[in-house]
This record gives structure tokens, sequence and C-alpha cells, in this order.
């Protein structure tokens, strides 16, 4: 077959998926079939994620049994604890909760075992207690003492428990499962791509998962929820919220929470999380900073090209201010996405290993050919020993 450059892959399909399907020209989101929105409004976490592993929706029983498995992985092993405060206090969440994920295969026997079932009990294990981690290392981090897995809790209450020593009440729990339901998938973005890179090499579950944690740090991907509250944070009140975003726009700054790689229409997760965002806001005093929100997307459609450009609010927009209304650090919202996708990541890892491919695409040589080697005392020095202006342009990046 002839190459093809498509940098980004943006026009490329590199993997088929039974787990969701996107239609960003008309802003449809589809867990195996089913619409995100029913989903965010009549699904628990649990049953999405039930979902996702088994291409149907669980009976009572099935999702009964379902919950206990997932309960009973809450913890981790007591050694883990020790490498949670091997970690500086100062480390930023994200990048604690990389190392941390990775140390979990040392402490599990069948990290390196590939059968679809041992697959099937890591992915458990791994969804289970990454929200445990981030509990265990903000705790740590701000001189607290753990707080131990409460196994009748739905992982959205336990990880509040864990995260804060109290019960969290059912509207609090119920917000912060709907944010779960929300991220849980989202075809092959790149940390799921990025997974599914590793597990193609035959590596192991934790490795892809390790994979996906580094690649969501990024701010292109999943730290956008956190900038979007920095926003809010700097405007501080409704009143500067025109200027604010007239001063943005002016300089052709980006508005944080817009626009969509794939969505070119309303992002589907954000319809009902507007609308819940709201509540949740007024339930925990935060209203002004809803209204915020609203006001700053009134403007923004309402400029000339945005909408033509497909510019619209995507789900970090309104999951920002719902985490913040539930007492989230706002570096731990990038962590609390990873919680989530933790069940796509996993969903993914095992689809592809279903009918599994090296993915190994081609790079374009841009640098030069022929040289002669010449020994080491007789190059020239510095600067003047490259004969290739791209080596030359990376070189004085790096100094
Ligand atoms: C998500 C994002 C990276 C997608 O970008 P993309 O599909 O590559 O789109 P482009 O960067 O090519 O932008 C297309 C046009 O829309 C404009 N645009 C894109 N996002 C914008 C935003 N948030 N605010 C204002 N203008 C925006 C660009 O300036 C560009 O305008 P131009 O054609 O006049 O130059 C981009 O929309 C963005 O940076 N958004 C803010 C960060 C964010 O919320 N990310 C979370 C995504 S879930």
């Amino acid at each position: 077959m002839p190459l093809t450059v498509d940098k980004g892959l943006g026009n490329t399909i590199a993997a088929d998926t039974n787990l969701s399907f996107i239609d960003g020209t008309n802003g449809v989101l589809e867990y195996v079939g089913y619409d995100i929105d029913s989903l965010a409004r009549n699904a628990t976490f649990e049953e999405t994620t039930w979902l996702l592993w088994n291409g149907r929706l669980p009976n009572t029983h099935e999702l009964a049994a379902f919950a206990k498995e997932l309960q009973s992985e809450y913890a981790v092993d007591a050694r883990m604890l020790d490498v949670v405060r091997a970690i500086p206090r100062t480390a930023a969440p994200m990048d604690a909760l990389r190392t941390l994920v990775s140390a979990l295969a040392h402490f599990d026997l069948e990290a390196d075992e590939q059968t679809p079932a041992a697959n099937k009990r890591k992915s458990l294990r791994l969804l289970a207690k990454t929200a445990t981690l981030v509990a265990l290392f903000d705790r740590y981090r701000k001189g607290k003492s753990f707080v131990a897995p409460d196994a009748t809790l739905s992982l959205a209450g336990n990880f509040l428990w864990m995260l804060t020593g109290a019960r969290a009440t059912p509207s609090m729990e119920r917000a912060l499962d709907v944010c779960l339901v929300l991220h849980a998938d989202h075809g092959l973005n790149a940390s799921t791509f990025a997974a599914r890179v590793t597990i193609a090499t035959q590596s192991d579950m934790y490795s892809a998962a390790t994979t996906a944690v580094g690649t969501l740090k990024g701010p292109l991907h999943g730290g956008a929820n956190q900038e979007v509250m920095e926003m809010l944070l700097e405007i501080g009140d409704l009143s500067k919220v025109d200027a604010y975003i007239a001063s943005k726009l002016a300089r052709k700054e980006r508005i944080m929470g817009f626009g969509h790689r794939v969505y070119k229409a309303y992002d589907p997760r954000a319809t009902y999380l507007k609308t819940f965002a709201k509540q949740v806001a007024a339930d925990t005093g935060n209203l002004p900073l809803y209204e915020m929100t609203r006001r700053i997307e009134e403007i923004v459609l309402a400029q000339p090209n945005i909408i033509e450009k497909g510019i619209f609010p995507n789900v970090d927009f309104y999951s920002a201010t719902t985490y913040y209304s539930l007492g989230l650090d706002l570096d731990l919202f990038t962590c609390m996405f990873a919680a989530s996708r933790m069940a796509g990541w996993t969903g993914h890892c095992i689809e592809q290993l279903a009918a599994n491919k090296l993915v190994r695409p081609h790079a374009e040589y841009t640098g030069p050919h022929g040289l002669s080697y010449l020994p080491i005392g007789q190059r020239p020095d510095g600067e003047t020993s490259s004969t290739c202006p791209s080596v030359k342009t990376a070189m004085s990046v790096l100094v």
C-alpha cells in the first residue's frame, strides 16, 4: 500500500472499536450504542463500565456482583502506602499518579499474565485502585492521615470518603458519578491510542495504563478543565466577565473549555452537565461561579465566526465548576479524568489484544544521506560540524 503523510493522524483510522462512537459534526457520542446524555442521566459509573467492558447493559444481579468485585479491590497493598510516602509532597498529582499506577504492577502476581481472564481482573484492579491512589496522595501531600476505603460505597462515594474523611451527600456522590460517566471513554483519543500502542507490543495492562496516564497529563488533552477553573478564579466576579473575555478575544487568545478537535457542534457531554453543574453549584454555594460560565458561553457564542468555526463549550467547561464545587483541588481535576478513563483505557486494551496487530507507523526521514564517517579527532568543533539544518535548529532549541 502506498504510504500517506498524516501528521497527527487526524485522517487515519488506526483501530476498530465497539466501545464508543463519535459523530463530531452532529455532536453525538454513544457508548456501545447508548447516547451519552441518556447514560449520564440514568446510569451509574459502575453500570457504564460494565456496558463498556461487556458490550451490553448489565441486569440487576450482574451489576450488583460487579459493584461488589470492584469494592473488594479499592484497597491497595500496604506497601503501596510506602510508595506514596516516597513521592515528594510537592509532586503534581498527575505525576504521582503515573508513578503509583506503574507501582501497582509490583504487587499484582498476575501483572504479566496475558490471558483474557487475567487482563479482566487487572482492569478491575486498575479501575478500583486509581481513585484510591489519587485520594491517598492528596491526603499525604497535605500531611493528613490516610483514610481506609469503605467497601460498601460506590467508586465515587468511596473516593470522596477517602479524600475528605467525611461521608459525601447523595447529591455530591451523584455529581462526581456523572462526571465519571461522561469521561469514561471517547474513541481513539491520544491517551487511549497510547494505551493501545503499548498493549499491542504484548506488554502488560499496568504498562499500558501508565502510558495512558502520562499521555493524559498534557494540557492539550486532559489538563483543560483545570485551566477553565483557573480562568474563572482569575476573573473573580460576574461583573468582570465581559471585559475579560473581550480582551482575550481581541488578543486572539483561546478561551479555555471551548472548541474540540472532533466536535464541531455542541459537545454532547456538556449538554446535561450544563444543567447539572448549575444544581451542584447551587447546592454548594458556588452559583456565582456557574453564572460566570453561563455569561462566558453567551459572549463567546455571540462572536461572529465562532459558530462557523464550530467552537462550542466542551465537557471541560462545565466539569470544572462541578469538581470545584465538590471541593477538589484544581490539580486533582485531571486525576479524576484518569480515574474515569481507566474504564476506557483498559476496555480498549482488551479489545486490542482480541485482534492484535503491532502499531508501527513510519516517519518521513528529513535528515541528510550519504555522509562520510570522520574519526573523532578530525571533526570540526561546535556548530559548524552539523551539515543538517534541522539538527542545528533542534540543538539550538535544546540549548
Ligand atoms: C481543543 C482544541 C485544541 C482543538 O483545536 P483544533 O481542532 O486543532 O482547532 P484549531 O486549533 O485549528 O482552531 C481552529 C480555529 O478555531 C479557533 N479556536 C479554537 N479553539 C478556540 C478557543 N477555545 N477559543 C477561541 N478560538 C478558538 C482557532 O483560533 C482557529 O481559528 P482560525 O482558523 O481563525 O485560526 C482547541 O479548540 C483549544 O485549544 N481549545 C481550548 C482548550 C480546551 O478547552 N481543550 C479541551 C478539549 S476537550
